[in-house]
């Protein structure tokens, strides 16, 4: 014992994963340590233990799900694993892992000293003791995750709550060496550990709750096309971390970067002020919108969105444009640079931001109408959606929409950060998490033809005495390509029925045409037709069409990604059709 407490991670790792071997199978082996073991040990953390049997696992898989873990940079990927108990995973109450009394006891003292790699990398989490220096020397952001080392797991957790669940402490305890002694796990308990999402705002109860820490949440799609203008209570909600507190008396916007231009700091006195204020209704869309569908073809990484993680404001604040040709850009800089870098006030323990970029001449164009939006729906934006300024980048992304606006950056380089780099990204269907190169694609930007179906939802059931069927939903092209058409059918996609479009509230004056390749919100669409006879199922399908005839797939796994984004094929839903009970007495 005295040897495993003083050998480096990768030995006493390899050695527990001998005995824990050995107590599987009933009977002793060789201790063999190797860095190889480790994927022998994690292809068991997937598919659970069976006597003996240890398969190789997919090595990035795990390792990006250990570095959201524990220091939360990842946490998106590491949301994957657990996607399909996202709710309930939020609230989950996760059991310490029972002590095993044959392992060593250790003092805080003694599991401070291992900080480094070279020191090995200890970590602690309900009074038992990790060893993760093999993790971490694989890991390419290692240094973040050396910021949890020799100390407690807990305030990691307490940011990223959806990680406390049975299936991450399953990961862990393949790297417990030890317990903590009693009197230390006393002092742990004795330290409150505040809660970073206690000051989350309330939210209404009808949004169905993709994860609740951070918060994430879409609306019914049943009430999503009810309004052409969502209202902002159920805007579906995407957050990364804990929604920051921003007093709007102190708060000031950074804008740096320009060059030849001067740093600019703007209060929200002058934001308002200085600028003239610009109004645009636009559709915002986060790339894992429909996801759920692909989950159904192969498992991905990421919250399980339905159909609803889109929903269409009218925004307004001032144009970035005009912002920045106040800090001093000009069209001859155009050249020197070539991205707007945004950070959010929201951040995780480490203090690193939510961050994103967007091309300079979207930025700047007078077409592209990127605002620095302080208003959603004609009123203070709402906490959730960034209050007191986001942008606003219409036809493009949500993830570039940055929220709690703290940093305009302009820049030769594209954001550095996590979402920006090594997440909405879209790859082949032939990729996994063993071959992804994140560097390889680029960054989502405009997003492709959308279109669901709203109403009626998968399951319900239609009265054959009601003749006729009204189908709705949405429809959206992004980088302002305008929705010309929507088709229909109700037989699975062998015969359509064009669907008519709506782009105003209804009962209101249809809006003009937006400009060509400004057509940033949705249209809702509406099609009333006669129930075919003598059908006891309607498999349901809309496709959407833009102006530059984009038209969407008509299935899902050829489309599939790793990560689950840009999922926009034909959208279903199967109806059951309810004979009348006259009539059915009669067959
Ligand atoms: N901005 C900050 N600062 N933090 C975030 O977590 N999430 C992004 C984007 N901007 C995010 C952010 C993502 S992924 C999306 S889809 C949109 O905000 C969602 O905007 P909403 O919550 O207003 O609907």
């Amino acid at each position: 014992m005295l040897l495993l407490r003083h050998c480096r991670g990768l030995t006493r790792v390899g050695l527990l994963k001998t005995q824990r071997v050995q107590l599987l199978q009933g009977a002793a082996l060789p201790v063999a340590v190797c860095a190889g073991s480790l994927c022998a040990r994690w292809g068991s953390s997937h598919g659970g233990h069976k006597s003996g049997q240890y398969q190789r696992s997919h090595g990035p898989n795990w390792r990006h799900a250990l570095a959201g873990l524990l220091a939360g940079t990842g946490a998106v990927l590491a949301y994957g694993l657990y996607h399909s108990q996202t709710e309930q995973a939020a609230t989950t109450i996760v059991q310490p892992i029972a002590p095993a009394s044959s392992l060593p006891i250790y003092t805080q003292d003694e599991v401070t000293k291992h900080r480094s790699v070279e020191e090995g990398v200890w970590v602690t989490y309900k009074g038992s003791v990790y060893d993760i220096t093999e993790f971490v020397s694989m890991h390419p952001g290692g240094d973040k995750i050396l910021l949890a080392a020799g100390g407690a797991l807990e305030p990691f957790w307490a940011l990223y709550a959806v990680h406390s669940q049975d299936h991450v402490l399953e990961i862990l305890s393949e790297y417990k060496v030890g317990e903590l002694s009693a009197e230390d796990r006393r002092k742990q308990q004795s330290v409150k550990s505040t809660d970073p999402y206690s000051t989350d705002p309330e939210r209404h109860p009808a949004l169905r709750i993709n994860s609740l820490k951070p918060f994430n949440a879409e609306p019914p799609p049943e009430i999503l096309s009810d309004n052409y203008i969502t209202p902002s209570a159920i805007f579906f909600k995407r957050n990364h971390l804990p929604v920051p507190q921003v007093d709007p008396k102190s708060y000031l916007l950074q804008v740096e970067g320009v060059p030849g231009g001067a740093s600019l700091s703007l209060s929200l006195e002058e934001l308002k002020t200085r600028f003239p204020k610009h109004t645009v209704t636009a559709t915002l869309q986060c790339a894992g919108n429909r996801r759920s569908e692909m989950n159904k073809v192969k498992q991905v990484k990421g919250l399980n969105w339905g159909i609803a993680a889109i929903s269409n404001a009218t925004w307004s604040g001032a144009r970035l444009k005009d912002v920045l040709l106040a800090a001093g850009y000009r069209s001859e800089v155009a050249q020197q640079t070539s991205h707007v870098q945004f950070e959010g006030l929201d951040s995780d323990v480490t203090g690193t931001t939510y961050g994103a970029s967007i091309p300079l001449n979207k930025a700047v164009s007078e077409e592209g109408d990127v605002l620095l939006a302080y208003q959603m729906n004609g009123e203070d934006l709402p906490a959730d959606h960034g209050y007191p300024v986001r942008v606003v980048v219409p036809g493009t992304v949500g993830a570039r929409n940055v929220k709690w606006l703290g940093k305009i950056i302009v820049s030769e380089e594209e954001s550095s950060s996590h979402w920006q780099q090594n997440d909405y990204k879209g790859f082949s269907p032939a990729t996994d998490w063993d071959t992804v190169d994140f560097k390889s694609a680029p960054a989502i930007q405009e997003l492709p033809i959308q279109s669901a179906i709203t109403q009626p939802v998968e399951g319900a059931v239609v009265e054959r005495s009601a003749e006729e069927v009204t189908v709705k939903g949405y429809a959206w092209s992004g980088g302002g390509r305008e929705v010309v058409r929507v088709d229909v059918s109700l037989d699975g996609g062998r015969t359509w029925q064009v669907a008519q479009l709506q782009s105003s509230e209804k009962g209101q004056v249809p809006a003009p045409s937006p400009p060509p390749g400004r057509a940033w919100a949705w249209k809702l669409w509406e099609l009333t037709a006669p129930l075919p006879p003598a059908v006891q199922e309607l498999e349901i399908v809309c496709k959407a069409v833009d102006n530059s005839y984009n038209m969407q797939p008509d299935s899902v796994a050829p489309i599939w990604n790793l990560r689950g984004v840009l999922s926009n094929a034909w959208h279903r839903v199967k109806v059951t059709v309810k004979e009348d009970e006259e009539k059915q007495k009669l067959l």
